[in-house]
């Protein structure tokens, strides 16, 4: 990969070194507010790959040991389609979040659709340390994409783990791990020609040696940071099962003392997170499911709290971070599943409603009902507290 190759039209202009973001963007990155919501620009300019240096390559590489150490970060929210979007990344920071990811970004549709870049991606100040992830499957788009985000974000990663058919399709995710070649080649120009540390999350192969040569390669194409899956591609729907930790341990032993490795997979209680760094050796845990049901998971303080009070608090988020509809939808379903089960007709409006303020009323009813149903729970029990006193008094009666 050279400074001036340019194998594919981007709808990105190339410009001169002094031009690199543009100047539609209404917001800065650096805006003093640290909530304050930006924007990719629909248009932008990117300037020609300009080598980096060695000092530069080594501080990347070593920027995920030192920030994780430092800042002492163990759990971290996975990346999730529709469902690591702003809101909900602010959200679970509160409640023991360390590190973010966006969810997966489409490369292709990021470098050449202005419309797409800039739905995309919501980023305030306030969710940092945060990684921006990525599918591709070539080498100058994902290079060109990493770059259009090098000044908002801390890392960028490449997805190799999504297992859906689609991906098949489209050719990314897990389905790359086949053409290892082209990953390294990918990860290879980022870590040359982009300004921050890229990493690459992956699942583990059928066979334990495989998986570990390929982690390997990984890390020696430059990828600065590791997130391992612990389940194939073919254990997803159905098949999902459980992940298995000790294929993650395998990976840790392999290339840990090289870059942090994090684990991911079977985060379900509280408490998993240590369970899961000693069982794996890994430096930092990270979740998806199980925070998506559980947003307090990380938490163990607040691990209990009922789901109407965390779904309500959730949409708060959502009012103030312009959370779309279909996430909106999909987390409070999920995060109060359990008591949707129980009220079929709230359920059926949750699926249908499209404004902030009906998933609140909701949400609200929900947690009225909730409470009514404990309180006559409580009078049911006093009524048979008292049935049972009786028959025992009356039973000692009739003894006498
Ligand atoms: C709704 C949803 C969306 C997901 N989207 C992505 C994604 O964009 N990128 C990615 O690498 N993995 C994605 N995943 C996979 C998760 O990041 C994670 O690897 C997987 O769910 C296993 O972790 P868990 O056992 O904690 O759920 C997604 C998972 C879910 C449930």
């Amino acid at each position: 990969m050279n400074g001036d190759t340019t194998t594919e039209g981007y709808e990105v202009e190339r410009c001169g070194e002094s031009e690199a973001i543009d100047e539609e963007s209404t917001v800065s990155p650096d805006a003093e507010d640290p909530l304050q919501i930006f924007r990719m620009p629909k248009k932008m300019k990117l300037a020609d790959n300009v080598k980096n240096s060695d000092e530069i390559i080594s501080k990347n590489q070593r920027f995920w040991r030192e920030t994780l150490q430092n800042q002492k970060i163990t759990k971290v929210l996975a990346p999730m389609v529709d469902q690591s979007e702003l809101a909900f990344r602010l959200f679970t920071r509160k409640y023991g979040a360390q590190l973010t990811f966006t969810p997966m970004i489409h490369a292709h549709l990021f470098v050449n659709d202005g419309t797409y870049r800039r739905n995309a991606l919501a980023l305030v100040k306030a969710d940092r340390p945060l990684v921006v992830q990525f599918c591709a499957n070539k080498v100058d788009t994902f290079l060109a994409a990493c770059r259009l985000v090098e000044d908002v974000c801390d890392g960028v990663d490449l997805n190799l783990g999504c297992p859906q058919m689609v991906a098949k399709r489209g050719r990314y995710g897990s389905w790359l791990q086949d053409e290892v070649d082209l990953i390294c080649e990918m990860v290879s120009a980022v870590r040359d020609y982009c300004k921050i540390p890229v990493s690459c999350k992956i699942r583990v192969r059928d066979d334990r040696q495989e998986t570990i040569s390929y982690a390997t390669r990984l890390v020696d194409a430059g990828a600065t940071m590791l997130t391992v899956h612990g389940r194939t591609r073919d254990m997803k729907g159905a098949e999902t099962g459980l992940a298995d930790w000790t294929r993650i341990r395998d990976v840790v032993e392999a290339v840990g003392s090289r870059v942090p490795v994090m684990a991911n997979g079977n985060i379900q209680f509280p408490g998993d997170v240590e369970r899961c760094m000693e069982a794996t050796g890994a430096v930092a845990v990270m979740s998806a499911e199980g925070l998506l049901y559980n947003p307090l998971i990380f938490d163990d303080a607040n691990a209990h709290v009922e789901t109407w009070k965390i779904a309500a608090e959730y949409l708060e988020y959502a009012r103030d971070f312009h959370a779309g509809t279909s996430a909106i939808r999909a987390h409070v379903f999920r995060i109060c599943h359990h008591s949707l089960l129980e009220y079929e007709d709230l359920r059926m409006r949750v699926s249908l409603e499209h404004r902030v303020e009906d998933f609140e009323n909701i949400v609200e009813e929900l947690g009225k009902r909730a409470r009514a149903d404990a309180e006559a729970g409580k009078e049911r029990e006093v009524e048979a507290r008292k049935l049972f006193e009786s028959i025992r008094l009356f039973k000692a009666y009739c003894i006498i």
